[in-house]
């Protein structure tokens, strides 16, 4: 391993996965694994999908980059379908979580502009999480991802989630906000579901005063939560959504959307990327919305994500030291009382790959295509492990 090479970015677990089929991992050394983080919420149709494997050799053989110089047919059509799927207008094609939602604020504050505000504000939500970039973390609420980093990026005021009557009450004082952004169910923070009620009331003051209702629907989207779209349970259309991750399985494609006056804010020069858009990246993510669509992934997530929820309240839910059981979909958490981190590493030696967020949430992204058997390992492999670290 090359990782003396590598900046010290991340506290890794101690495996290398050689390879990977479906819902499984294997390591260097041949062990076998559940794999219920997904490379965070990417690997939505499993690992070495066989007709998204074909895509990708298929096309690079042809035709991989050309720049956003000239026509790019395939960014043509992977925009039009992810404009139907979620009733926008227009799209952005980039190739990270992070950059979509920068592409988001910069829509924001243009809009902003165009309205006469000098100093356009964007308001964000405690416990969100929106990227590593200068102006993401500075969206995020985590002061440890902006320690050290300082001066944060100006323009951002922040609410707290769940609080519609705080949102109204900063838009009634602060006339320079232009739009809110933020998950409609948090990830990192541990799968933090929004009051219901809460994201129609955000609508409606965003109507009110002509302020962008922004989704960043990086982890929930793409059928996560059982719906192509996780603000689709709150029954509201956002003006701009962000998606990333499960877009193209594990190629770096992400995107954003726009509907109305913010589907029309840009200009040529205002917004651009090397990358974004590749023939090779949106051929990629069209194959992937096909697959989603045929195979109607929402409704595995959607019962294999309700058994699994149920089956860790009975086996959990009561049980001292767990604080919650909740998600939606296939974006579950356990959160405990206690560090949860002995139990990932012990996991990991029993074949079951899993995340934590916040020391004490377990995070359980599992793909999207798992079936009964799988989950049934993974709800006893998992209440075996967290009863036993009470007991211990
Ligand atoms: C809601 C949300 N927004 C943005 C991001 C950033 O995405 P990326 O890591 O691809 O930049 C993430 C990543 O976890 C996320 O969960």
């Amino acid at each position: 391993m090359s990782k003396d090479y590598l900046m010290n970015t991340y506290a890794r677990l101690p495996v290398a996965f050689e390879r990977g089929e479906g819902a499984w991992l294997w390591d260097q050394q041949g062990n076998k694994y559940l794999d219920v983080v997904s490379g965070l919420g990417v690997t939505a149709l499993g690992h070495a999908h066989p007709e998204v494997t074909a895509a990708i050799s298929e096309q690079a053989g042809i035709l991989m980059h050309t720049a956003n110089l000239a026509h790019i047919p395939w960014q043509e059509k992977l925009a039009e379908k992810l404009c139907q799927l979620a009733k926008m207008d227009k799209a952005f094609i980039a190739n990270s979580g992070a950059e979509a939602v920068e592409t988001a604020l910069k829509i924001a504050r243009l809009t902003g502009h165009n309205k006469g505000i000098d100093l356009p504000l964007i308001a964000v939500t405690s416990g969100a999480f929106h990227g590593r970039t200068l102006a993401t973390i500075s969206a995020t609420d985590n002061k440890k991802l902006q320690r050290g980093f300082e001066p944060m990026v100006q323009g951002f005021i922040h609410l707290p989630y769940g609080d519609a009557a705080a949102f109204k009450a900063a838009v009634q004082q602060n006339p320079d906000i232009c739009a809110i952004l933020l998950e409609p169910i948090q990830g990192e923070t541990g799968v933090v579901l929004p009051p219901s009620g809460y994201f129609k009331q955000l609508r409606e003051i965003c109507d009110q005063h002509q302020l962008l209702l922004i989704c960043d629907e990086i982890q929930a989207g793409l059928n996560r939560t059982g719906k192509w779209f996780a603000h689709q349970h709150e029954e509201i259309l956002p003006d701009i959504i962000t998606l990333a991750k499960a877009l193209a399985n594990g190629l770096p494609v992400a995107a954003c959307l726009a509907r109305g006056d913010a589907a029309a804010a840009f200009k040529p020069g205002n917004h651009g990327s090397t990358f974004g858009g590749n023939p090779l990246a949106c051929r990629t993510a069209c194959t992937v919305l096909e697959i989603m669509q045929r195979e109607n992934i929402a409704e595995n997530a959607r019962q294999i994500g309700a058994w699994l929820l149920k089956g860790l309240q009975q086996q959990l839910g009561d049980r001292a030291g767990v604080v919650e059981i909740r998600g939606r979909g296939l974006m579950l958490a356990i959160e405990l009382e206690y560090s949860a981190i002995a139990i990932r590493d012990k996991a990991l030696t029993q074949g079951l790959l899993i995340n934590v967020t916040h020391e004490k949430i377990i995070r359980l992204l599992p793909p999207l295509i798992i079936n009964q058997k799988q989950a049934q390992l993974l709800l006893d492999t998992i209440t075996r492990l967290v009863l036993g670290s009470i007991i211990d």
